[in-house]
């Protein structure tokens, strides 16, 4: 029998720069489960909104690369990634297995719904880590090259803080440095809707297209910070979120030596670019709280790490006890 890709047409949510559908593939006399990811079409009430044609062009070009290294990374040990059906994946189109049907859900639905088992953290700690590790792989990586520049990227991640440190620019310009310091890949898109968790809490990552090099030491706070956001919303726990960023933070370690000073600083920026004008965050991230008293919260925390010297994990963990929890 002919190999069948049957699309529903039914998106999943998430997607920014490329849309993802369920689909069937009816191939060797059974039927799996499937996504199909493209950046070259454009469904009814997709998220993906790529009108100009030069930035079409880059997410074709991030496509490739998101699959070449999905490719790669098919039986890497301590990273699970989704299937890819490789004879069905062609130039902007992706056949993947659909993690939903295998139990696994986006990771920001199980923060949302509270329903993320504990044991997330060292998971999850464990498959960034290890990416990481496969990243900085000249054999297993041989051949992949970046398709977004580093300096781009990184003036977008930190283009809050460069507003909020107008007055101590050379802070800023060591955060930036610090941040280019090292050549090797890195992954800077780890974060809660480019992975998913199943019911005994094991990680499923995916979404490689924005991989660029940089140093590595950006990686648990540009994860952390979404958990330091659910917390500030209200919709973690302080307890729970206090447990996930230290056993998360010790795991990570255990892998790659974390520099806490960087570790404090990085997560501050992430907590600003994504809280104070919500990029990519699911607006249900703050349920308990007025948005505006969180996005003060998120300042306050930053004017800690930059102006009172908060320089430690545990002086972080301080900072957010103190302005997360006057808001509840
Ligand atoms: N293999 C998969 N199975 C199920 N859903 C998926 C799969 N891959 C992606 N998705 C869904 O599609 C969304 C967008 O996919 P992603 O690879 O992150 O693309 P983008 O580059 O647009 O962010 C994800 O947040 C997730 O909800
Ligand atoms: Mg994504």
């Amino acid at each position: 029998m002919k190999p069948k890709l049957k699309i529903s047409g039914v998106g999943k949510a998430g997607g920014v720069t490329s849309e993802v559908l369920e689909a069937q593939l009816e191939h060797h006399g059974h039927t799996d489960a499937v996504v199909v990811k493209r950046t070259h079409k454009k469904t009814e009430g997709s998220h993906f909104s790529y009108s100009d044609a030069a930035l079409q062009k880059a997410a074709h070009k991030n496509h490739v690369l998101d699959r070449k290294i999905l490719e790669r990374l098919q039986d890497y040990p301590g990273v699970v990634v989704p299937r890819l059906h490789k004879d069905y994946s062609k130039g902007r189109q992706t056949v993947m297995s659909d993690f939903n049907a295998e139990g696994y859900t986006l990771m920001q639905e199980r923060i949302i719904e509270t329903t993320l088992p504990s044991i997330t953290a060292v998971n999850a700690a464990r498959t960034l880590a290890n990416l990481q590790v496969a990243l900085r792989d000249k054999d297993l990586m041989q051949g992949i090259k970046p398709v977004e520049d580093s300096i781009t990227q990184i003036r977008e991640r930190l283009a809050e803080a460069h507003v909020l440190l107008y007055g101590k620019l050379d802070c800023y310009r060591e955060l930036e440095a610090k941040f280019l310091s090292d050549d090797g890949l890195l992954y800077s898109v780890g974060h809660p809707k480019n992975m998913a968790v199943n019911g005994s809490g094991e990680v499923m990552v995916f979404d490689f297209g924005r991989v660029i090099t940089g140093s590595q030491q950006f990686v648990p706070a540009n994860f952390l910070a979404h958990i330091g956001l659910a917390w500030i919303g209200g919709v973690m726990p302080q307890d729970k979120a206090q447990q996930f960023i230290t056993d998360f933070y010790e795991t990570f370690n255990e892998v790659i030596p974390i520099e806490e000073k960087w570790f404090v600083r990085f997560f501050a920026a992430e907590l600003v670019h994504r809280g104070l004008a919500m990029r990519w965050i699911d607006p249900r991230m703050f349920k308990q709280v007025r948005k505006v008293s969180a996005k003060l919260a998120v300042h306050a925390v930053f004017l800690d790490v930059y102006e009172n010297e908060c320089t430690t994990l545990g002086a972080l963990m301080g900072s957010l006890e103190n302005h997360a929890s006057k808001l509840l």
